[in-house]
């Protein structure tokens, strides 16, 4: 099978904690593309860390950020790579087309449950340092739901991450 985006990609969309990032490291390995995080890459163009650009220049200005980063690997003619995103990008609307443009767009979706499991084992995302994080993750998912479906082209459910499965089924699809 095959969709014809402008540039053949894969991206990764999702919740903290649907698996982008362990993902995106699988397809690296099978397919031998690059990876591009873009959280990292975001932290690497700003010199600091995702909490330190939260407190210091506010979240607006980490969208910014990614929206920035997005239009850079379409002005670069990005091919063949395989971008992880953090899990608020879709938040921007302007950045749905942009994805989309990008390649294969895949949505790693999984339980409210596993999510707040996997996500209060590290402490490295601003968003979900508050007193109730899972009723933050209740809400933040009924705001981004939608916007991940109208921004992928493939859901996985990723509450199991057996990795080689969602591998091989990404892999099927794209
Ligand atoms: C965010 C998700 C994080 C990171 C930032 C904001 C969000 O990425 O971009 O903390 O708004 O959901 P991960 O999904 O990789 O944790």
């Amino acid at each position: 099978a095959s969709s014809s985006p402008v540039m053949q990609n894969i991206l990764l969309v999702g919740f903290m904690g649907c698996g982008k990032s362990t993902i995106g490291r699988e397809l690296h390995q099978v397919l031998g593309y690059p990876l591009i995080d873009s959280d990292e890459a975001i932290e690497q163009q700003a010199g600091k860390s995702i909490p330190d650009i939260f407190a210091q220049d506010g979240e607006a200005s980490f969208r910014d950020l990614e929206t920035q980063l997005l239009e850079n690997l379409i002005q670069n003619e990005t091919q063949h790579t395989i971008i992880s995103t953090g899990g608020g990008i879709i938040t921007n609307p302007a950045n749905i087309p942009l994805l989309k443009q990008l390649g294969f767009v895949v949505w790693l979706a999984c339980s409210p449950e596993v999510i707040f499991e996997r996500t209060s084992r590290n402490s490295n995302r601003p968003l979900l340092q508050c007193d109730n994080p899972m009723e933050l993750i209740h809400t933040l998912l009924d705001q981004r739901n939608p916007l991940y479906q109208e921004a992928s082209h493939l859901k996985i459910n990723s509450s199991n991450l057996e990795i080689d499965e969602l591998t091989c089924g990404i892999l099927e699809s794209a």
